[in-house]
């Protein structure tokens, strides 16, 4: 099941996007093979998040992009890629989980819970020296894009303090969603119009569409977090909340200036009743509203650099790719309602 509560005919639309999208098979192959070692374990932990499912977003968009601009079927640097930014992304999940502590990862048992800390640890070590296997082969080029956005995950993560340490604002939010999620949806598009031979141009244009989508997918990511059930989400709705974390609703809701908000400024109450309340307060708020419209804004940006990049691109395109392109984007703001 899907961390969204997007529209049927949407999420039909992303499940045959991802069926017809070739390279996928081959690129989830390839991530099976990484998964493999003596220490039985590593193999098992890893393999374990693989199976828990995902939307597999990164991948598709580096395939998807790299189709766009006329790189298809995909080259073996598009699969290498492609496989090694999903095995970046697995080994931030499972530090990430470590970081919140989140005994639940996509409707199941996180890592973490079933497995403890110490051996989370290290897969998502196993996992991170996996992808740079992978990236080592591949051009310079690539190889430095990919220790940028590793850096810049490291950096979202670390520029993550709660908020009763770090009174954090709208451009700090946005900033810290740059770098922990954006990074890597850049990464994605950025290689894929490099491999795939747009030009210059068309490369900027690319990574800043990667970017703005990165920004947009963790907006509605904080927008979840209120919004959906239970059930939708995989874990109890309201953590960030809970955790004083920095996302963009909760930054909103702090400037609306509400009495009830200013609890954010204080550590974690165990008896409160807070995240109730402040569930309660924010769903179906201003506050919610507003921060849909800022995704839907790094949205229109993202479509913006997509025809900007079909300008200036030195290669042919497609028009079926550039239309799944679109598709993606739409249901990235749209997984909220
Ligand atoms: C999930 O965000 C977390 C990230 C997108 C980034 C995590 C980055 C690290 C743990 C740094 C380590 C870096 C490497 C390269 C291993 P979230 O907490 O908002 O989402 P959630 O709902 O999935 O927990
Ligand atoms: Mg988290």
């Amino acid at each position: 099941m899907e961390k969204s509560s997007s529209t049927p005919s949407l999420r039909r639309k992303l499940k045959s996007a991802i069926q017809k999208t070739e390279g996928l098979a081959e690129v989830e192959e390839l991530i099976r093979a990484k998964l493999t070692s003596s220490a039985g374990l590593l193999s098992e932990i890893p393999l374990y998040l693989f199976n828990l499912g995902g939307k597999r977003i990164r991948p598709l968009l580096t395939l998807i992009t790299a189709k766009a601009f006329n790189l298809h079927p995909p080259s073996p640097e598009v699969i290498k890629v492609s496989a090694g930014i999903e095995l970046i992304h697995m080994a931030t999940l499972l530090h990430d989980d470590i970081i919140d502590h989140s005994s639940l990862r996509r409707h199941q048992e996180s890592p973490l819970a079933k497995y403890g800390m110490v051996d989370t640890l290290l897969s998502g070590d196993f996992l991170l020296i996996r992808a740079f296997g992978i990236c080592a082969h591949l051009d310079p080029y690539i190889i430095d894009l990919t220790e940028r956005a590793c850096v810049e995950l490291t950096e979202g993560e670390i520029l993550e303090t709660p908020l009763f340490e770090y009174q954090h604002d709208l451009e700090s939010a946005l900033n810290i969603a740059v770098h922990k999620t954006a990074s890597l949806f850049k990464l994605a598009t950025q290689c894929a119009a490099y491999l795939a031979g747009t030009g210059s141009d068309a490369i900027v244009s690319l990574a800043e569409l990667g970017l703005n989508l990165g920004i947009a997918f963790q907006i509605l990511d904080d927008i979840l977090d209120v919004t959906a059930s239970q059930e939708a989400l995989g874990k109890s709705p309201g953590t960030d909340l809970l955790e004083r974390k920095p996302s963009i609703v909760n930054v909103l809701w702090l400037q609306s200036g509400t009495q009830l908000s200013q609890t954010l400024f204080s550590p974690p109450c165990k008896n409160s009743n807070f995240v109730e309340k402040a569930l309660s307060e924010l769903r179906g708020s201003e506050v919610i509203k507003q921060a849909k419209s800022l995704a839907v804004s790094y949205a229109a940006k993202a479509k913006e650099n997509l025809q900007a990049a079909v300008q200036s691109s030195l290669t042919e395109t497609n028009q079926e790719a550039l239309g799944d392109l679109n598709e993606i984007i739409d249901f990235i703001v749209e997984r909220a309602q």
